[in-house]
């Protein structure tokens, strides 16, 4: 074998481990449902209202923030010390939620207003996501 051709051959192996690498990288936050949870994780148990709040939010919300508020490529984590209630008071959520939200925290880009949400849907998913930071240490 002339080294050319061996420097050739070294070359592409190089490269298809990249492109490899590149495209494993990519994978993992594309995924949107996580299929196991981050070790540790708890899920707690729902009261009625956290319940109802939990539906809610896979209606509206889990889009971006993910499955358990724990974020996707397209919104932030609420299980996050950024969220907790002296941060972000429940306030913000409502504000969130009707008005939308300029990016500021994070390079996901703007939150738009959420369509045919009613302030009366907001409470429980607050309540939802405190009991989800409460069980994981947010607060
Ligand atoms: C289309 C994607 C998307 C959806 C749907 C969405 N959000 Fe967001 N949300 C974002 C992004 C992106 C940010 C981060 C903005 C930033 O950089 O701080 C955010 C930030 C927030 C914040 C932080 C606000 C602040 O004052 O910093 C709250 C609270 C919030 N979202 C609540 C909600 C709730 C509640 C729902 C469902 C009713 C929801 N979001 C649905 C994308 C989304």
């Amino acid at each position: 074998m002339n080294n050319k051709l061996a420097v050739l051959i070294g070359v592409a192996i190089i490269v298809s481990g990249v492109v490899f690498f590149a495209n494993s990288m990519q994978d993992t936050p594309e995924t949107k449902a996580p299929t196991s949870l981050p070790a540790g994780f708890i899920v707690p148990d729902l009261i009625a209202e956290q319940i109802v709040g939990q539906q809610s939010f896979e209606q509206f919300c889990q889009a971006c923030h993910g499955d358990y508020g724990l974020g996707t490529n397209s919104g932030p984590p609420f299980i996050h010390r950024i969220y907790e209630p002296n941060h972000h008071g429940d306030g913000a959520f409502f504000n969130a939620a009707i008005n939308g939200v300029r990016a500021h925290h994070w390079k996901f880009g703007n939150m738009p207003p959420v369509d045919d949400i009613v302030e009366t849907d907001i409470g429980p998913i607050v309540a939802y996501i405190r009991a989800l930071q409460k069980a994981n240490g947010v607060f």
